[in-house]
């Protein structure tokens, strides 16, 4: 078994945070905690999360599929994932992902021959607001077109640490996966700070501008006010009669308002 005293230390630390009888739990970070060991988590890392929780390989392999975070061969020290969702797709993501794919000689989920950096297709990575983006283990690097995205990778292959766009400085893929089982970073920089980007403080000026609040929002608003037609009839398709609640707070359900702006 590959995992060292130090490893197995941290898995029983990781185990006792949770209640008795529900240790089952700490499968996500104990994964975490192989990849971290491995840079990947390998059939050794399955047998050893299985051992530790008294679960089945075939219980701890069905979870480590499910979740992209976990990989399932040897991975890059950089993950680089450009999303190519709608949003940044449109804006240059695509083209991005492309420039990356053809210098590195790599498709998705394929590692460059000196096994420094994995290349991936990422869905939407939650800042559109930045689009296009890409993140470097998980950190992000906003509005990057193929030209910046190579010139990030270049540095990355110079032995160079770029700093994220927004957040805390970048780390291996390794050194992340730690983090990720739960175990603070304790360097200068580690953690990110400051305040939210431009982007996302222009949206929540819109919101405040136009009145456009969650408090008091009732979840159960109908979203919208569009009659839909009625549908036939039939034993399986019958509804309970409904009432639509108006908005509490005297504004439509949608976030929308005279000028336009979503
Ligand atoms: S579409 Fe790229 S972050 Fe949402």
């Amino acid at each position: 078994m590959p995992f060292s005293e130090q490893a197995r230390e941290r898995a029983r630390e990781i185990i006792a945070r949770y209640p008795e009888g529900r240790q089952r739990s700490a499968l996500l970070p104990l994964l975490h905690l192989v990849q971290s060991e491995q840079g990947y988590v390998s059939p050794e890392g399955i047998e050893f999360c299985a051992e530790q929780l008294g679960l089945t390989k075939a219980e701890v392999g069905a979870v480590a599929t499910f979740y992209t975070m976990y990989k399932r061969k040897p991975t890059g020290d950089w993950l680089v994932s450009v999303c190519t969702n709608t949003m940044c797709g449109v804006l240059g993501g695509e083209r991005t992902y492309q420039a990356l794919s053809e210098y590195l000689g790599v498709g998705h989920d394929e590692t460059t021959a000196d096994g420094k950096i994995t290349l991936e297709h990422a869905e939407c990575l939650a800042a559109c607001d930045y689009a296009p983006v890409l993140t470097v283990n998980y950190e992000f690097f906003d509005k990057m077109q193929a030209e910046d995205a190579l010139t990030l990778v270049k540095q990355l292959q110079a032995g160079e640490r770029p700093h994220p766009t927004r957040g805390a400085r970048l780390c291996t893929l390794k050194e992340m996966s730690l983090q990720l089982a739960g175990f603070a970073d304790e360097r200068d920089g580690a953690v990110g700070e400051g305040p939210a980007g431009e982007a996302t403080l222009a949206g929540a000026r819109l919101a405040e501008r136009y009145g456009i609040s969650v408090a008091g929002f009732d979840p159960d608003t109908p979203i919208s006010r569009k009659e839909t037609p009625p549908q036939p009839e039939s034993p399986g398709n019958v509804a309970p009669p409904t009432t639509p609640k108006p908005a509490v707070d005297a504004k439509p359900a949608r976030d929308t308002h005279p000028g336009g702006v979503a």
